[in-house]
């Protein structure tokens, strides 16, 4: 963090549009536009105070939490997976998608006493929710094609992030519970939330009036 600028860190793929978005309307920059078309990852907006930097989905909250970046913007699923010492101070309403437990479509019950075997990136979530629900399972963890594992025999099911569910009916899977409502958050460092107070305050307050007038107008 410099002292001029706020970091933001901004997730690349899926939510980047979104979040662009609602950053252009909340302080008036698009963190897309500005970093769209450089190698450098990082790019300042001094009128508005702030600097964005691009960062994976996956690694927005190591980020925050570190006092690399000041703020940013992370999926609930990422924050639930890993649980981390990080103030949530908005439902930014986008990267709308649920995690959910998923089986072949027309799938024999397992015999009696066996654990069903769950490939998924959501250990800790996929764990928890069987752990829960008082049934043993046995963890596989992959980090993404996930839904190809029950169709190769590694697993029986899945516990994935579903959001059109076009990659679930077209591996032959159904959808038989949701382990999470997913959207994106807005994360901040709690140290920074000290230092940076009032521009943070009014950050978060822009955001919150941005989301709001999404929610009313659309884009
Ligand atoms: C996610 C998820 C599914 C897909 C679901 O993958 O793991 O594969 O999106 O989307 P749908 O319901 O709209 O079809 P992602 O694109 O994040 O890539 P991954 O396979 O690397 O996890």
């Amino acid at each position: 963090m410099t002292s001029e600028l706020i970091t933001v860190a901004v997730p690349k793929g899926r939510l980047l549009d979104e979040s662009s978005h609602l950053f252009e309307r909340a302080v008036g920059v698009s963190p897309k536009a500005l970093l769209t078309g450089t190698r450098k990852l990082h790019a300042d907006a001094p009128g508005a105070g702030l600097r964005f930097i691009s960062i994976r989905a996956a690694d927005v909250a190591s980020y925050v939490e570190h006092g690399a970046a000041a703020v940013g913007v992370a999926g609930l699923d990422v924050l639930r997976e890993e649980p981390r010492d990080l103030y949530e101070p908005l439902d930014l309403g986008i990267g709308r998608c649920s995690v959910i437990v998923a089986w072949p479509r027309g799938m024999k019950p397992l015999p009696k006493g066996v654990a069903p075997r769950i490939a998924t990136k959501y250990s800790n979530l996929a764990s928890r929710h069987f752990a829960l629900k008082g049934l043993p399972a046995e963890i596989i963890h992959l980090h993404g094609s996930i839904e190809v594992a029950p169709s190769l025999g590694l697993a029986d099911g899945i516990v994935d992030i579903t959001e059109t569910g076009e990659t679930l009916k077209a591996n032959g899977l159904v959808v038989a519970e949701e382990v999470l409502a997913v959207s994106a958050r807005l994360i901040v460092n709690r140290v920074a939330l000290k230092l940076h107070a009032e521009r943070l305050r009014r950050l978060i307050d822009a955001l919150r009036l941005a989301v709001g007038a999404t929610a009313q107008h659309g884009r």
